[in-house]
């Protein structure tokens, strides 16, 4: 079962360099930016999650975002009409983003 993952993940891997799409994730791509770990964690030894107020400190308390266009309604994925949401419950940095109002919405968009 885990060679059979590991083939899994391997083949994807070259999909992904094959199509020439992105398969780092959002801290490797930080890193092309040049950008360490302690620009986001504002520890020299990380230990814990980074935080949004380092994301804020870079990036300004609201990055504008086009309007996405749900079926009945135009969202704004950096303003929630719920009251705020951290950085991090979307763009995770060291795995896969969760496009979080998914926990209740359905919207078909992908986070960065
Ligand atoms: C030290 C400054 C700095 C910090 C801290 C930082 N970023 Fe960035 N980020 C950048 C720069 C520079 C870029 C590249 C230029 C751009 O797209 O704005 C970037 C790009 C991005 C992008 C778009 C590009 C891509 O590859 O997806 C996202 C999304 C993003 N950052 C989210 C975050 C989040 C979330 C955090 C906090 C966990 C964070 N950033 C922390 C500087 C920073
Ligand atoms: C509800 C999920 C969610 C949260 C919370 C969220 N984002 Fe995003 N973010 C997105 C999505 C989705 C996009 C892609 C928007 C698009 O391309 O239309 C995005 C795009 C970005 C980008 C790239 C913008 C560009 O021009 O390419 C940056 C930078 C970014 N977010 C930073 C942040 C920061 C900083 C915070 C916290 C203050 C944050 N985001 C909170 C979902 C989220
Ligand atoms: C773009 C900002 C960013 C950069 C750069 C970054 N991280 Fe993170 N890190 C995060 C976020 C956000 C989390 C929360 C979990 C996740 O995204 O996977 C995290 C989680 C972690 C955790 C796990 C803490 C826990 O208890 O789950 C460790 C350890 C860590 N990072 C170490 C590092 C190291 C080492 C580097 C440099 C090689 C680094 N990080 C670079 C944003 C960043
Ligand atoms: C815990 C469940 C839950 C989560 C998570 C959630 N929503 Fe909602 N949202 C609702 C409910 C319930 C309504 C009201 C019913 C409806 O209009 O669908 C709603 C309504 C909305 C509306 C319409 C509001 C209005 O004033 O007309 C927007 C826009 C919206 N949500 C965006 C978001 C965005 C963006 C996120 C993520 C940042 C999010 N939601 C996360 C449950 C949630």
């Amino acid at each position: 079962m885990k060679t059979f993952s590991l083939t899994l993940l391997a083949v994807a891997g070259l999909m992904f360099s094959f199509l020439g799409m992105a398969s780092e994730h959002l801290a490797e791509r930080h890193a092309g930016f040049g950008i360490d770990c302690v620009d986001c964690h504002l520890t020299e030894v990380p230990t814990k999650r980074a935080k949004s107020k380092a994301c804020k400190g870079c990036h300004g308390d609201k990055v504008d975002v086009p309007l996405f266009q749900a079926e009945e309604r135009s969202v704004d994925f950096h303003e929630s009409p719920h009251g705020s949401v951290r950085c991090t419950k979307c763009h995770l940095a060291h795995q896969q983003p969760v496009m979080y109002c998914n926990e209740c919405h359905a919207f078909e968009k992908a986070v960065p």
